[in-house]
């Protein structure tokens, strides 16, 4: 047996199993059955959500190359904005539907009912139709983690405006970019964005990036922090005036179900990001169906995903999961260490947190920092917790278990990806019996399949590895790319034809619980953030002094993943540490702080083929500091620059 099997099996206490909404045989049926018809399947659940125009196709999606194409539930309507609030208004119009956590704990917290978020929403509505905002535009949002950014989405949502919300810490050139990618008619932004006690200058962002972008492109300011910006007139407009003096309601469109609802833009294993389309009936029914089932999300409950808005994470399961099933989400600006490392804990007591959802690596921070910070706190109306972004290690899994969840929380180990909508494989808490760092077993519908990278067979083996696949479609899938359909089936369904390539690889054990290995292409995981290395050498090579760059990823013990960058300078430059420093200010310039290379080593030649292929394997070895077994090198072009990487590598832990 391997370790894997053997690993200690934690099931949740009888009491959360009988109250739960799936329990082990019924998670067995149903499984069985979404499987077996999905069809049938979903035309159920599909009733979760409501629908102006019911449908009669269910699903109607092949992802055969060439033809792929994706579509569920294609004949109904919906408006997804007046199914997270409107539908609430008989039932819960006083119950807070949004709690804001500021920045700082001194600044009071807000409950903003469903009948203020039908109201804000609206009025945000209309301040985007009257900007000429219609049906089917785009419109990007570059916020802070404020009400406004909920607003936002939900009122693109009510006039069938595509939002793409880029998330806060991103550079003006990466917002640029999406612009124009998405050839957005207005920008949401503020004025500054106070995390952990600093202010970040979203405005002036824009404002940067908006000089690179069609001079129609609006900007509405959130005047949030009240400092002072520039301000463009006849382009700029203030947001919360144009809101308090615009009408309270609004009404919501009649939406086709394949409709797009946003863009979100992700990282691939090339430079040029990849605008990841989802639409509204499918994406809302299984972000809605994961909230309630994988959290098990009760009315009264009040749950909190500390993921950023900017994130499909926080689009999930900070609002649209959440808000169609009428719950109460928390939404908080800050960061977990300010101002001390309880924060977390400190908004969990106060605001009676049952789900919370947060990431391996900012629970590796926190540990690190020692369990005094969440002794002093109340954790005592926590039910469950959540996991989420890249696997999670078994130090940092029973540090969870043990000091926030008080052994009597299970532990929701989520593996899905900006592409899926939601949940793709996770235990269901009433069901299945956790193993600390697996994934464990498929959502509803979900049929993973695991290939042999190099064969392409099927492993049908219970216990097996090799690269992780998703065989049929799911309501949450993403439908395409934006704007590149070709690329989209390229990137996904070309490696393994007729299969999802979700580009990880996994393990399966013999109990048949997933264990997740990693990417298996360029993509990297940084602090649960995912980067392509692509991006970051293309960002290298545009400084003047750099020649060529290779990125590579190597295990770091807080952010899971580092980034460690080769860098060949110009001929006639010199290495140094202010070079060093010059280069790192200058990704974080071109990207943002979050593709700051850790390690950068000064690489006076490249490992290549003879045909100028860099041999990443190798370069990610001398990373890993793991340069034992390299592998092959005779087919290089020059083998001797290998011990020179080595002898000079910056990873010598
Ligand atoms: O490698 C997997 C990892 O994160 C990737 C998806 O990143 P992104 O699209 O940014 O979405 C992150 C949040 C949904 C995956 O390809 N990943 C995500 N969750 C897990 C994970 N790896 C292991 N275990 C997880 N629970």
């Amino acid at each position: 047996m391997s370790d894997h099997a053997a690993a200690q099996k934690y099931a949740a206490s009888s009491d959360f199993i009988a109250n739960a909404h799936v329990n082990l045989a019924q998670y067995d049926a149903m499984y069985a059955a979404s499987v077996a018809d999905p069809a049938a399947f979903w035309a159920k659940e599909g009733q979760r959500i409501d629908w102006i125009k019911p449908y009669s196709r269910v699903k109607d999606t092949t992802f055969k190359l060439g033809e792929v194409s994706i579509k569920w539930f294609e004949d109904g309507t919906l408006n997804v904005s007046a199914n997270c609030i409107d539908r609430h208004m008989l039932t819960r119009a006083n119950q807070t539907a949004i709690i804001w956590e500021p920045d700082s704990p001194e600044t009071p917290a807000l409950h903003i009912t469903y009948a203020q978020l039908l109201e804000n929403t609206c009025r945000m509505a209309n301040v985007l139709k009257a900007q000429g905002v219609a049906r089917g535009d785009r419109v990007v949002i570059y916020l802070p983690m404020i009400p406004e950014a909920a607003y936002a989405m939900l009122a693109c949502a009510r006039i069938g405006a595509i939002h793409s919300i880029v998330f806060a810490g991103f550079s003006p050139d990466a917002l640029a970019n999406r612009i124009n990618d998405c050839d957005a008619k207005l920008v949401i932004t503020a004025d500054f964005a106070p995390r952990g006690g600093k202010k970040t200058g979203l405005k002036s962002n824009t404002d940067a990036a908006l000089l690179n972008c069609d001079d129609r492109v609006k900007c509405l300011v959130v005047k949030h922090t009240g400092d002072q910006t520039s301000w463009v007139d006849g382009r700029d407009i203030d947001v919360k005036a144009e809101m308090a003096s615009a009408k309270p309601y609004c009404a919501y469109v009649e939406m086709g179900a394949e409709d797009p609802l946003f863009i979100l833009y992700t990282s691939g294993s090339t430079g040029k990001p990849k605008g990841v389309v989802h639409t509204s009936g499918g994406y809302l029914v299984y972000a809605a169906m994961t909230q309630q089932i994988t959290f098990d999300y009760h009315d009264g409950d009040v749950f909190w995903c500390t993921a950023d808005v900017g994130w499909v994470t926080g689009h999930s399961y900070i609002i649209y999961g959440p808000l169609a099933n009428g719950a109460t989400t928390v939404m908080f600006e800050g960061v977990p260490t300010y101002p001390d490392a309880g924060r977390f804990w400190q908004v969990c007591a106060k605001h009676k947190v049952s789900q919370f959802y947060t990431a391996p690596t900012a629970i590796r921070a926190l540990m690190g920092l020692g369990p005094d910070w969440p002794a002093k706190h109340d954790l005592s109306s926590l039910k469950l917790l959540g996991s989420v972004g890249e696997p999670i290690n078994p130090e940092a899994w029973s540090w969870y278990n043990q000091h926030i969840g008080h052994n009597r929380c299970p532990i929701v180990d989520t593996f899905w990806q900006t592409e899926t909508g939601g949940h793709l494989i996770t235990p269901l808490p009433g069901a299945i019996a956790q193993k600390p760092g697996s994934a464990t077993l498929p959502f509803f519908g979900v049929v993973p399949v695991v290939l042999d990278p190099a064969t392409a067979k099927v492993q049908d083996a219970v216990e097996t590895d090799g690269v992780l696949c998703i065989a049929d479609s799911w309501p949450g899938q993403m439908r395409t790319l934006w704007g590149d359909h070709a690329r989209f089936e390229e990137a996904y369904f070309s490696q393994y034809p007729g299969y999802y390539f979700t580009g990880d690889g996994c393990r399966r054990d013999v109990d048949g619980y997933y264990w997740i290995t990693g990417r298996v292409d360029d993509v990297i995981n940084v602090s649960g953030h995912r980067m392509g290395t692509a991006e970051v050498e293309s960002a290298l090579v545009a400084h003047p002094k750099v020649a060529e760059s290779a990125v590579v990823g190597y295990p770091h013990d807080i952010k899971g993943q580092g980034i460690y960058a080769y860098v060949t300078l110009m001929r006639g430059e010199e290495p140094s540490d202010a070079l060093r420093k010059e280069l790192e200010a200058w990704v974080r310039n071109e990207i943002g702080p979050i593709a700051k290379p850790d390690l950068i080593q000064w690489a006076p030649g490249l490992p290549k083929t003879r045909s100028g292929k860099i041999m990443r394997r190798i370069l990610r070895k001398i990373a890993e500091n793991d340069f034992g077994a390299l592998g092959d090198t005779s087919t290089l072009a020059d083998p001797s620059v290998v011990d020179e990487l080595i002898a000079n590598r910056m990873n010598k832990a």
